[in-house]
C-alpha cells in the first residue's frame, strides 16, 4: 500500500472512537476474545509487542474493513498514532511496564500510568468490568485467566493482580506451587514463573490474613518465595492516603533481591467525607423512620456513627439487651456523619444504600461520589448499569494507595 503525504496527515487524525465506528467495533458477550487481540493490537505499536497479537487482529479487521489498513499494514501503525480519545491513554514516553490481572475497572491502571507505566496486557472475564475498560483506557481484557494460553503474556516488569481470594486444599505431594492447581493465583504464579516479572504486586482484602487459618497467605507467599522473590507485606487504608473510606486491604509486594520497605510509604491526614460530596444534585434523602443519636463520636478509624433506620427489632437468636443492636446489624441500616470517613464500600451491596448524615439531612452518598471516595476523578466514564456500578466501585481499589505504593516501588524496586 502506498502511502502519500497527504494519507498520511488524513490518517493521523485517525481517533480511536472513529477505528471503533468504522469496524463496527462493539463489546458483545462475544467469547471469542477478537477485541482483546484488537485493542490490544492497537495500543502497542511501538514496543515490539503488537506481534503478539498480529494475526487474530488482521483477521478481524480484514472482516470487516478493507479501505484504511492501519492493522494489516502494521508500519501505518507505526507512523499514525492513534488518537486514544479515552479518558485515560496510556502515557506517551512511559519508563516501565505492567500487566493488569483480573483488572475490574482499572484501579491499577489509572495510578500506575500516571506514574508513567505502559499497561501491556490487560485480563477480567465480567462483561460490565471489560465495557468500563473499554470505554476509560481503549482495551478490552482478555477474558478468564484459567484458559489463558500464556504465550500471548508479553514480557512485563510489574505484575499488578487483586486476585479473588479462595482456600487451597493443598495435597502436599505436589512440587511447589503445582500443589495450588484449581485455584486463581496458581495462574498468577504460571505467569510469574514464565517471565520473572521484577516486581510482583498484590492486593486483597484485609481478612486474606486470617483466611483458611492463615494458611491461604502463608502458602502464597511461600509459593512466591519459591518462584525466587524475596517477599513483604501490609496492611494498609484508604483512609491514611487522603480518601474518606476506611478501607484497609493487605498488599503484598515480591522482589528478586530488595525487601520492599513499606515505612517510607507517604501517607496523609485523614480528611473527612463532606470535603467530597456534591452540593448540588438529584440526592435521595431518606424518607422513613430513623434515629439521629444526640452523641456521634468519633471513632478511631475516622468512622461517626449518627444514627439507624428504624427496623424492627430482632428478638429471636439475639442476646438479651442487645435486641436493640440487631437494627444496626446490617450497613444499610447504618447512618455515618459526614463529619468522618465512610466504612469499606463493599461489591455486594448493589443498590447503594450507603446513608450519610450531611448538613442535618440523610441521604444516599452517589454514585459519583462512591467512585470518588476511592479515588476516581469525574472523567472516568460509568457505564449504564447501575447495580455494575456499585458491585465494580466496590470491587475496585483505592487509587491513591496504589499510587503511593507505586511510588514507592519505582523508587525502591525499578531503579
Ligand atoms: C477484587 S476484583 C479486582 C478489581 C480491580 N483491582 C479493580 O481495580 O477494579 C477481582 C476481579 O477478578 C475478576 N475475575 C474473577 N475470576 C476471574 C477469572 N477467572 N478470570 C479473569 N477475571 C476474573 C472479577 O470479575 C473481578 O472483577
Amino acid at each position: 500500500m502506498q502511502i502519500t503525504l497527504f494519507d498520511s496527515a488524513i490518517l493521523y487524525m485517525i481517533r480511536y472512537s472513529e477505528i471503533k465506528k468504522k469496524l463496527k467495533v462493539e463489546i458483545s458477550n462475544d467469547k471469542s476474545e477478537d477485541l482483546a487481540y484488537l485493542t490490544h493490537y492497537l495500543q502497542n505499536p511501538k514496543n515490539g509487542i503488537s506481534k503478539i497479537f498480529e494475526n487474530r487482529a488482521k483477521q478481524y479487521y480484514q472482516d470487516r474493513n478493507d479501505e484504511l489498513n492501519i492493522v494489516s499494514e502494521p508500519e501505518l501503525q507505526m507512523i499514525l498514532p492513534i488518537k486514544w480519545d479515552v479518558p485515560f491513554p496510556s502515557p506517551e514516553n512511559p519508563d516501565f511496564t505492567f500487566i493488569d490481572l483480573f483488572a475490574g475497572i482499572g484501579g491499577f491502571r489509572i495510578p500506575l500510568q500516571e506514574l508513567g507505566g505502559k499497561c501491556v496486557f490487560s485480563s477480567e472475564f465480567n462483561f460490565h468490568a471489560q465495557r468500563a475498560y473499554e470505554l476509560n483506557f481503549g482495551e478490552v481484557p482478555f477474558g478468564d485467566i484459567t484458559e489463558l494460553d500464556i504465550e500471548i503474556v508479553p514480557k512485563h516488569d510489574i505484575l499488578c493482580a487483586g486476585f479473588p481470594c479462595q482456600p487451597f486444599s493443598i495435597s502436599g505431594k505436589m512440587k511447589g506451587f503445582e500443589d495450588t492447581r484449581g485455584t486463581l493465583i496458581y495462574h498468577v504464579f504460571k505467569i510469574i514463573e514464565r517471565h520473572q516479572p521484577k516486581v510482583v504486586f498484590l492486593e486483597n482484602v484485609k481478612h486474606l490474613v486470617y483466611h483458611d487459618g492463615k494458611k491461604t497467605l502463608s502458602t502464597i507467599i511461600k509459593h512466591l518465595e519459591e518462584l525466587g522473590y524475596v517477599v513483604s507485606k501490609k496492611v494498609l487504608n484508604a483512609s491514611d492516603f487522603g480518601l474518606p473510606q476506611n478501607r484497609e486491604r493487605i498488599i503484598i509486594i515480591g522482589h528478586k533481591k530488595i525487601k520492599f520497605d513499606f515505612s517510607k510509604i507517604e501517607k496523609k491526614e485523614k480528611p473527612s467525607l463532606k470535603e467530597f460530596l456534591d452540593d448540588e444534585n438529584d440526592f435521595e434523602f431518606l424518607d422513613e423512620p430513623h434515629t439521629i443519636l444526640d452523641e456521634q463520636k468519633r471513632q478511631d478509624s475516622g468512622l461517626v456513627f449518627a444514627g439507624y433506620r428504624n427496623k424492627t427489632i430482632r428478638k429471636a437468636g439475639v442476646r438479651p439487651g442487645t435486641e436493640h443492636l440487631s437494627r444496626v446489624h446490617k450497613q444499610p441500616n447504618r447512618i455515618y456523619s459526614t463529619e468522618g470517613v465512610h466504612p469499606a464500600l463493599p461489591s455486594q451491596e448493589i443498590s447503594g444504600r450507603f446513608w450519610i448524615l450531611h448538613n442535618g439531612k440523610v441521604r444516599k452518598l452517589t454514585i459519583q461520589e462512591c467512585y470518588r471516595i476511592m479515588g476516581f476523578s469525574d472523567e472516568f466514564k460509568l457505564i449504564n448499569n447501575k447495580s455494575e456500578l456499585y458491585k465494580q466501585i466496590g470491587n475496585s481499589v483505592a487509587i491513591p494507595m496504589i499510587k503511593a505504593v507505586g511510588i514507592e516501588i519505582k523508587r525502591q524496586l525499578l531503579k
